[in-house]
């Protein structure tokens, strides 16, 4: 496997929890992660990224970790993680996972000593603990899962949690953070895991003296501080101090692509989730933008772009691509507008096309492969995302996006598990043609797209990291040119258009119409002559 390995990879991101259950219980676990590896290095992935499997009162579906040297029972032990790991590698598989820096569970050893010590202890300095302010909290920070970012401990202080109140944030100007986290990178490191997803990524530094928030659509006091980067380079050590490769993927919603990319410089973080490509409308010329502006802000500090279509935390997206509104935003995901699946499948295998030709990385989330939908119309009751609980219900969460897989059958538990238990989201009554089993050898059908894309990936000396050239086509279609012999053509206008000449198909995400290219499909051609690039 070559040293670079992380610049051009397809990286697929299992969601622990609903991905397989070997042991029936209704929640996914390692031992069915490891009985569906074959069917990843089938799919023809080049690594897994899983999100947090450390023991976890899962307020936070794991984002609330209690102890970073462990694995969750429910999922397992550290021995199978290790044996998944070394079985993953002999498949050629690399495997990244989640670290939490920013904040921990309220179970961890560290907040419960700070509890117990109580105010003005050194305990109590691993955290943010404030006395509060005339009656209130110490701030007017706002938690991103609603309601204050503070909470009163029994003794009348206050703590700091960005995110739930189960999550207090740890505070990074103590150094006993630092040594913690170091040790908990090599702990894993030493196990043999290539890589770390860095969750909240901007959040660790907080400005000094805690102010208030002026502009909630401004700068916050919480994100994006200049110290995280002395973090970061901390790290970078750590990670460069292994032979192999080893890497960093940050998780940082920022609005501003060059401060994006400071993270990216060669002392820092790998690489970086996307989230303008993926927040993006389904539009020609957006989209063009935001590539453009990807690969703008990426140069410089000759890091790879990444491109990403869904995950965890967002609406999934054959249902946004069916919507008038195309885009995504956390403002807006409750706004559950009419969705066409149809329409939105179209677009999603379009869109797969697009993102696996795009110079870069790419992430798949577990069943975009599939094709699936978000579970749009889960029971009050059911929903266990403390975004849902916390904001009332206004905001309806995340969960529907997160319902266990479906592998076989025609009714739940749809083989994700063999016991016939009831997975831990319920599953939608429609799914039967939507498994693994169902799709498998139907040339039409999602999963059948991806494996060959992912195939044609590997197999096209082009694709991957590298250049990329923009090729002129008519408005609402977007095209360009990977090397002198591949191009992908993506046609997003309301009609269909002619395809370049010269060209054999690679690949179609949907039927073509002779010489033409309908609206919402994408190809992959084989180039016999050289095509003009754009004049911008
Ligand atoms: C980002 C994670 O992706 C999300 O699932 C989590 O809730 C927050 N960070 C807090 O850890």
């Amino acid at each position: 496997m070559s040293d670079n390995w992380w610049r051009g990879a397809a990286i697929y991101q299992v969601y622990v929890r609903s991905f397989a259950d070997g042991d029936g219980d209704g929640t996914g676990d390692l031992t069915g992660v490891r009985s569906k590896l074959q069917y990843l290095a089938d799919l023809g992935i080049d690594a897994i990224w899983f999100n947090p499997w450390y023991p976890s009162p899962m307020d936070d579906g794991g984002y609330d970790v209690s102890d970073y040297r462990d694995i969750e029972p429910v999922f397992g032990s550290l021995a199978e993680a290790e044996k998944l790991i070394e079985e993953a590698h002999g498949l050629g598989i690399r495997i990244i996972i989640d670290i939490v820096p920013n904040h921990c569970s309220d179970e961890h050893p560290w907040f419960r000593a700070a509890l117990a010590a109580g105010p003005g202890s050194p305990e109590r300095e691993r955290f943010w603990f404030r006395d509060g302010v005339d009656g209130g909290p110490p701030n007017n920070w706002q938690s991103r899962f609603g309601g204050s970012a503070w909470t009163q401990a029994p003794d009348g202080q206050w703590f700091l949690h960005l995110y739930s109140s189960r999550q207090p944030d740890l505070n990074w100007t103590n150094p006993q953070v630092h040594t913690e986290f170091a040790d908990i990178l090599r702990f894993w490191f030493n196990r043999g895991v290539d890589g770390f997803r860095i969750d909240v990524a901007d959040g660790l530094v907080k400005q000094d003296g805690l102010p208030d928030v002026d502009d909630p659509d401004g700068r916050l006091p919480y994100s994006d501080l200049d110290g995280v980067h002395e973090i970061y380079r901390e790290w970078r050590k750590i990670a460069d101090s292994y032979e192999d490769k080893r890497v960093f993927v940050g998780e940082m919603w920022l609005p501003d692509p060059q401060r994006f990319a400071m993270y990216l410089r060669p002392d820092e973080l790998h690489s970086a989730f996307n989230f303008d490509f993926l927040s993006c409308p389904w539009d020609a010329k957006r989209l063009r933008e935001v590539v453009d502006a990807t690969r703008d802000a990426h140069a410089p500090v000759d890091a790879p772009a990444t491109w990403v279509l869904s995950n965890h935390d967002v609406t999934r997206h054959v249902t946004r691509y069916g919507r008038a509104d195309t885009s995504f935003s956390f403002a807006d995901r409750q706004h559950k507008a009419p969705t066409d699946r149809q329409l939105g499948l179209r677009r999603a295998r379009a869109a797969a096309l697009l993102t696996l030709a795009l110079p870069g990385g790419v992430y798949i989330y577990q069943g975009e492969e599939l094709g699936l939908s978000e579970a749009e119309d889960l029971a009050d009751e059911v929903r266990q995302d403390p975004v849902f609980r916390r904001t009332n219900g206004t905001d309806i969460g995340r969960d529907g996006c997160r319902v266990p897989l479906p592998w076989s059958g025609t009714e739940s538990p749809y083989g994700f598990n063999t016991t016939g238990a009831a997975p831990w989201l319920p599953q939608p009554d429609d799914w039967s043609a939507a498994t693994v089993a169902a799709q498998t050898g139907d040339e039409d059908s999602m999963l059948e797209l991806y494996r060959s894309a992912l195939r044609l990936r590997h197999a096209e000396p082009g694709l991957g990291d590298g250049p990329m050239t923009w090729l002129d086509v008519p408005e609402g279609v977007l095209a360009f040119a990977r090397d002198d012999r591949f191009a992908c053509v993506v046609n997003l206008s309301g009609a269909a258009v002619p395809m370049p000449p010269h060209t054999e198909v690679l690949l179609a995400s949907g039927p073509l119409e002779g010489t033409d290219l309908p609206s919402d499909t994408a190809v992959w051609l084989r180039t016999h002559q050289a095509m003009g690039p754009s004049s911008s």
